[in-house]
């Protein structure tokens, strides 16, 4: 049963870090939503994140989640825990935010998805990627000129030399970088249609489960019959520059990761276009509680959330056959 819009939707965060701080802010500047309690193993930072927010602590996710003053619980923890917590999660009847990915593998995915729809769950997985204002922005400007005949995606860390334990530098936390390849080249990849071919190649020095740099590499081809390539690297000296270089039919955009506008080269020329201001990480909010309560449509459905995982696999299977493989 839908609950009245007046009462808010009382949410539990697994996880202390970067992103439990950025919904946690997000969560306290809302009225349909109130954060009850933060589950994390990292006393320091959970207390920390409690105290700010005047709400209860503990290194105990599993009864967090299962907590009957619940409703929702956002797992915003490394991707190795998102399948297991969010499981837990769902299995006690609650609404589940998972930061992305859903899973790592497709089985734990598919997983997921059956939980939800036997519950009667909304799942909603924080792909802001392509949900920022530049990107977006990109997006009108590619459909404008006829669509993307290739779109060229680098995600290129500045100054990155490993210093100490970082859980994006082990593949036991982080799964294998052509993970974060997608994840963080999903705006490449949303709202073009079905794949149908894919070629990827990941190289890690040293090899083995903690690298010190790795680089990913990843070629799509749409069943529009457009391109994307995307490249990720981690781990390397200097201040080199994210961004994409979008061809399209009719023109082209450029789009920097440190810029305030995106480029378009068209037949009228050369212009800019400011990038406007946005929140993506509280929009994603919003659209999980008009899910939950209205049965609203999301900018990205758990399918689709799934999907990712599919194409992370694929681009696995790939890159260890060393050839292309077709049809996601
Ligand atoms: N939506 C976005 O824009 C966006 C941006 C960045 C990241 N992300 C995603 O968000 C997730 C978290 O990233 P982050 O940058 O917030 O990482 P982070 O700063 O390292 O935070 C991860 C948190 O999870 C905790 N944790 C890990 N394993 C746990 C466990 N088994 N039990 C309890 N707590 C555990 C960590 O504790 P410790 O302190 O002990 O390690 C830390 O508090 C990742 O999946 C990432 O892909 C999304």
């Amino acid at each position: 049963m839908a609950e009245p819009a007046s009462v808010p939707l009382r949410v539990a965060i697994v996880g202390s870090g970067g992103m439990a701080v950025a919904r946690a802010e997000r969560i306290a500047a809302r009225s349909d939503m109130q954060l009850v309690t933060i589950a994390g193993r990292n006393p320091d930072t959970r207390a920390a994140l409690a105290t700010r927010f005047g709400v209860e602590h503990t290194h105990d996710w599993k009864s967090t989640v299962a907590r009957s003053d619940v409703d929702a619980v956002i797992v915003a923890t490394h991707p190795d825990t998102h399948a297991p917590m969010g499981a837990a999660a769902l299995a006690a009847g609650k609404h589940l935010f998972s930061e992305s990915p859903l899973a790592l593998t497709t089985l734990d995915a598919v997983r997921l998805l059956r939980l939800a729809d036997q519950r009667g769950l909304v799942i909603r997985v924080g792909h802001t990627s392509p949900l920022r204002p530049g990107p977006r922005l990109v997006r009108e400007q590619v459909a404008a000129l006829g669509g993307a005949l290739h779109d060229d995606l680098v995600m290129h860390f500045p100054f990155d030399l490993r210093a100490g334990r970082d859980a994006g530098f082990d593949q036991r936390i982080s799964g294998h970088p052509l993970v974060y390849a997608i994840l963080l080249g999903y705006p490449a990849i949303y709202a073009r249609g079905p794949i149908t071919h894919i070629a990827a190649a990941a190289t890690m020095e040293p090899a083995g489960h903690a690298f010190d740099r790795a680089v990913a590499v990843v070629n799509l081809r749409f069943r529009d019959g457009g391109l994307a390539t995307i490249t990720y690297r981690r781990g390397f000296d200097g201040d080199s520059e994210s961004g994409r270089t979008v061809i399209c039919r009719q023109g082209v955009v450029d789009f920097s990761e440190a810029a305030d506008h995106i480029g378009i080269t068209d037949a009228d020329g050369g212009r800019m276009l400011l990038i406007p201001d946005g929140d993506p990480w509280n929009d994603e909010l919003s659209e999980f509680v008009a899910a939950i309560r209205e049965g609203r449509p999301m900018s990205v459905s758990a399918h689709e959330a799934a999907r990712v995982v599919d194409i992370i696999d694929a681009a696995r299977r790939a890159a260890d056959a060393g050839s292309a493989f077709a049809e996601i």
